[in-house]
């Protein structure tokens, strides 16, 4: 028998709550832009009108998860006040073809309709009959809309948006929701683009420092046991993501380094198992950097690897005293204090760590060094072989 069942996994206890396609009830700090489609699509239910909006921004910003949330919300609401809403999500990277999109919406009434053999026209005829006879709004999700665009142009999306304008009765039944990194002008020709033109547009900015750590926050008492992770910890994976502002990254770090955390049998994930995890994403070519650098900067280097290890940041008199070990290691007299300030800097300047002033938990204000590049053994490991390289030690 082999040994699966020995291989425990004490540090992810859920880990569906970690993929891209898990809803969390509540989105944190996106409440403006709920409430924005909100009142967009109220008028679907209200009002009998269908409507469009589109979401734009960066990767990892929330769109994706934020249109699934509304639509399951937004359904909830119309089925309240006794109003049929029906809505369909597709991936238009995965389905970059019209044949293949309709296919998808028509799937949602017609569990058993065949996979060919009827045109798009057909098939929106189809489409339309299913919507009268179930008496229903439809939100029709187009995710990533970009890729099928390039793909196979703008008929689809030009005959979904006149799709009610056919119907005799001027009744109002399918909205759009177009989603894509890129603003819509973009990519749509400005023919097609004269009949987006009223449009809603609701733009997606990156995510601060902050927000991402709410985000994986709830994200960690979500898939993991208890007492895996300090908050430190789930600091430095706000901190490295922050860089792009992109809560998919932050998510992925902390599934691998919580994979990481258990195929090393630790109990809890580790400032290391971060930098480890983020090494492995971002491979971090730091050979061609630090080459040019003096003896004593690299010194300061090693010192601040092995003070960190087992630690987010360190301070400055932390990483002070770490540099006259290493240089004891090597036989050095270390340099004067002002010195070491410059090395610091350049360091910083390199991007082989990063000086921040410290914020709250700390009395007054000091500066705190992190490696948010490359686990800090690695690191420390490298700089002892270029520093022998060179004949010292
Ligand atoms: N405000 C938020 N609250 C909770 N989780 C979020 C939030 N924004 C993004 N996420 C999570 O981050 C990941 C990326 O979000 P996603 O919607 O796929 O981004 P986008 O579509 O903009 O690239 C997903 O796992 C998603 O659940
Ligand atoms: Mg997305």
């Amino acid at each position: 028998m082999p040994p699966f069942d020995e291989y425990q996994q004490k540090i992810i206890k859920d880990p569906a709550k970690l993929s891209f396609e898990f809803v969390p009830q509540s989105l944190v700090h996106r409440d403006k832009e709920m409430q924005r489609l909100f009142s967009i699509f109220r008028q679907t239910v209200e009002g009998n009108m269908s409507q469009r909006a589109f979401l734009t921004g960066n990767v990892g910003t929330g769109k994706s998860v934020l249109s699934k949330r509304f639509c399951i919300d937004f359904k909830e609401w119309a089925n309240e006040k006794n109003k049929g809403l029906e809505f369909v999500v597709v991936n238009c990277r995965a389905r970059n073809t019209a044949a293949s999109v309709l296919l998808k919406i028509i799937d949602h009434f017609d569990k058993g309709f065949p996979d060919r053999g009827f045109s798009t026209t057909e098939m929106l005829e189809i489409l339309r009959k299913h919507i009268d006879k179930k008496n229903v709004n439809l939100i029709v999700v187009l995710d990533e809309i970009n890729v099928l665009i390039k793909r196979s142009g703008t008929d689809l999306l030009y005959a979904l948006s006149r799709f009610d304008e056919e119907n005799m009765g001027g009744e109002h039944r399918l909205s759009l929701l177009l989603i894509s990194q890129r603003p819509i002008y973009e990519f749509l020709d400005p023919a097609t683009l004269s009949t987006f033109k009223r449009t809603n547009t609701i733009q997606f900015e990156n995510y601060d420092k902050q927000q991402l750590w709410d985000i994986l926050r709830d994200r960690v008492e979500l898939a993991l046991y208890p007492g895996t992770i300090e908050d430190e910890t789930v600091e430095l994976i706000a901190d490295i993501s922050s860089e792009w502002g992109d809560a998919r990254f932050g998510i992925e770090l902390l599934e691998n380094s919580g994979m990481m955390a258990s195929e090393e049998n630790s109990e809890m994930i580790a400032p290391d198992h971060i930098r480890s995890a983020k090494a492995m994403t971002h491979s971090v070519i730091t050979e061609s950097i630090m080459t040019p650098l003096s003896d004593h900067k690299l010194l300061a280097l090693l010192g601040i690897s092995m003070a960190i290890r087992s630690k987010a940041y360190i301070t400055t008199s932390e990483a002070e005293k770490a540099y006259a070990i290493a240089s004891e290691e090597f036989e050095q007299t270390p340099r004067a204090h002002t010195r070491f300030w410059e090395y610091l800097k350049e360091l910083d300047g390199h991007g082989l760590l990063s000086l921040r002033i410290s914020g709250k938990g700390h009395v007054g204000k000091t500066t705190l060094i992190s490696l948010p590049d490359i686990p800090s053994t690695v690191l420390a490991d490298k700089v002892r072989s270029l520093l022998k390289s060179r004949g010292l030690g």
